[in-house]
C-alpha cells in the first residue's frame, strides 16, 4: 500500500485538468491510494500530506514561476522543513501555461528545489521527448519535451474543456502512474527488515 498526494492550484481550470490526469494515472496503479488536494483546501489536508509516500505538486506558470497561491502553500510548509518531517518522501511536479515554453521549466525547478530543501527524493518524468523529429507530431506523449516533470500548454483564449490537449493530459497521466509505481516500491523498501535490531543499526553506523 502506498499513498500519493497531488496538491495543485488552478486559477481558470486548465491546470486542474492536468492535475486530474495525474490523479487518474496514479489511481490506476493497484494498492495505491491517490488523493487530489486543491490549494484552497490544503490546510484541511496536512495529515494526508504528512502521511503520503509521495507528494506531487502542480501549478500554472504565472509570471515565470508557480502561481502565488501555490507559493503560499510552499511557504506554509516551513515548520515541516525545520523538522525535516517530509525527508525521504518522493516528490514530483507538473505545470501548465499558455506559452509553449512560457518559462515552465522555472516552475518545475522551483518545485524541485523546494523538494531538495525538504530532503525529498525527486521523480522525473521518465519519457523521451515527443514531437522533436520530422516524424513527430503534437499528438506525441511529452510533446513539450520536459524531463523534470510534466508540462502542458493551454491556449489563453480556450476553455479547460478544450485545452490542454490530449497529449498533455496523457503525459500527466504517465507522471501520475510513474510516481505511484515508484511510491509502491519506495514504501515496500521502507518496511522494517525482519530480525533487524537497534544493535544492528548501531553496528552499521559504526562500521
Ligand atoms: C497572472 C498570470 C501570469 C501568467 N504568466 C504566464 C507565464 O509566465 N508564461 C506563460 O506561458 N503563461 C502565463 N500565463 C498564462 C497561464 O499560465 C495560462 O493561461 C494557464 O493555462 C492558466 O492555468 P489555470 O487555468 O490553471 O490558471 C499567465 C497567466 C496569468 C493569469
Amino acid at each position: 500500500m502506498a499513498r500519493v498526494a497531488i496538491v495543485y492550484h488552478s486559477g481558470y481550470g486548465h491546470t486542474k485538468v492536468q492535475a486530474e490526469a495525474v490523479h487518474r494515472g496514479a489511481s490506476r496503479v493497484p494498492h495505491v491510494d491517490a488523493v487530489l488536494i486543491p490549494i484552497e483546501k490544503y490546510e484541511a489536508h496536512w495529515e494526508e500530506l504528512d502521511h503520503a509516500d509521495a507528494i506531487v505538486m502542480g501549478a500554472p506558470t504565472y509570471m515565470a514561476g508557480a502561481s502565488a497561491q501555490f507559493k503560499a502553500f510552499l511557504d506554509a510548509t516551513s515548520s515541516r522543513w525545520a523538522a525535516q518531517r517530509w525527508k525521504d518522501k518522493l516528490a514530483a511536479g507538473f505545470t501548465n501555461s499558455a506559452g509553449y515554453n512560457g518559462d515552465k521549466l522555472n516552475t518545475l525547478q522551483q518545485f524541485n528545489l523546494f523538494a531538495m530543501q525538504h530532503g525529498m527524493i525527486w521523480v522525473g518524468l521518465g519519457l523521451l521527448p515527443g514531437n522533436h523529429t520530422s516524424q513527430g507530431s503534437p499528438e506525441d506523449l511529452n510533446r513539450l519535451a520536459g524531463f523534470l516533470g510534466a508540462m502542458a500548454q493551454s491556449n489563453a483564449d480556450q476553455p479547460a474543456e478544450l485545452v490542454p490537449p490530449a497529449s498533455d493530459r496523457a503525459t500527466a497521466e504517465h507522471l501520475g502512474q510513474r510516481v505511484a509505481e515508484a511510491a509502491l516500491r519506495w514504501a515496500a523498501g521502507a518496511e522494517p527488515h525482519q530480525g533487524a535490531t537497534a544493535a544492528d543499526a548501531t553496528l552499521a553506523v559504526g562500521a
